[in-house]
């Protein structure tokens, strides 16, 4: 089997939109910035990386790897933990010439863009890789299905991390939930919160009234913060 690359429209700044799902990868007005401002310090990052040795971020939605990128660059910056384990999936990976496009757009992050460019050879299924000294573990296929993997019986599919697995924060980053309800689904935030170590954290740029209500429903305790350049608001989350 082999995988679909997504097909692209390129937006002003060579923003990636994928034709399939009408949205693009990340914020016209600063992809960089909208990860720092959303994913990072929504779930309090870097700080909650100093005095840790490991860490274990997951994804939903691994697009142009720029979430993932911007978090080596964080760790990068001289905080700990000395080990991340970057979880993340992705039902249409991007063909290498996307991908690099997609990063070109952000120079500072390009020693670490061809790391990954140089391993970047996705397969369906569960696909590991080091970028940056951190560990990847990236799950090609439909996350709903794949996420499964992760709880109870870890190892016993190649490619998954050893387990248990404890996740201590989420980057919900699925297109926006009325074209791509599929990742904001009850039962896939409910899978999350259980891979979710206790006092874990989510992050998220939606604030859509029927997400927060399935976040909730899923055991998270939730809580609006003001959103990225000129959105009122975003959703953090944690364990209890
Ligand atoms: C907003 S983009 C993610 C952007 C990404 N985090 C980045 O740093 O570039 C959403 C991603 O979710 C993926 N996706 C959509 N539905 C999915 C599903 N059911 N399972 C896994 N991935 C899915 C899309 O293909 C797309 O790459």
């Amino acid at each position: 089997m082999v995988t679909r690359a997504p097909q692209l429209e390129w937006l002003e700044g060579d923003v990636p939109k994928a034709s399939g799902f009408q949205d693009t990868y990340f914020s016209k007005a600063g992809g960089l910035e909208e990860t720092r401002h959303v994913f990072l310090a929504g779930n309090g990052l870097p700080e909650r990386f100093l005095g840790r040795e490991t860490f274990t971020v997951a994804e939903f939605g691994f697009g142009t790897g720029l979430n993932f990128l911007t978090t080596l660059a964080a760790v990068g910056d001289g905080n700990n933990p000395s080990e991340l384990c970057f979880l993340s999936f992705e039902l249409f990976p991007l063909s290498a010439p996307q991908l690099k496009r997609a990063l070109d757009a952000f120079p500072e992050l390009n020693a670490y863009s061809e790391e990954l460019l140089s391993v970047w050879q996705p397969e369906p299924g569960w696909n590991r890789m080091t970028v940056g000294g951190a560990k990847l573990f990236l799950g090609v296929g439909d996350a709903r299905e794949l996420i499964s993997d992760l709880a109870g019986t870890q190892g016993e599919k190649a490619g998954v991390p050893p387990g248990p697995i404890a996740v201590d924060a989420w980057y919900l980053d699925g297109f926006s939930p009325a074209k791509n309800p599929e990742l904001w689904e009850e039962g896939l935030l409910k899978a999350a919160f259980d891979l979710t170590a206790d006092g874990g954290t989510l992050a998220t740029y939606t604030a859509a009234g029927w997400v927060r209500r399935n976040l909730q429903a899923a055991g998270f305790e939730i809580e609006k913060k003001p959103g990225f350049a000129g959105k009122r608001e975003m959703v953090v989350g944690r364990k209890a």
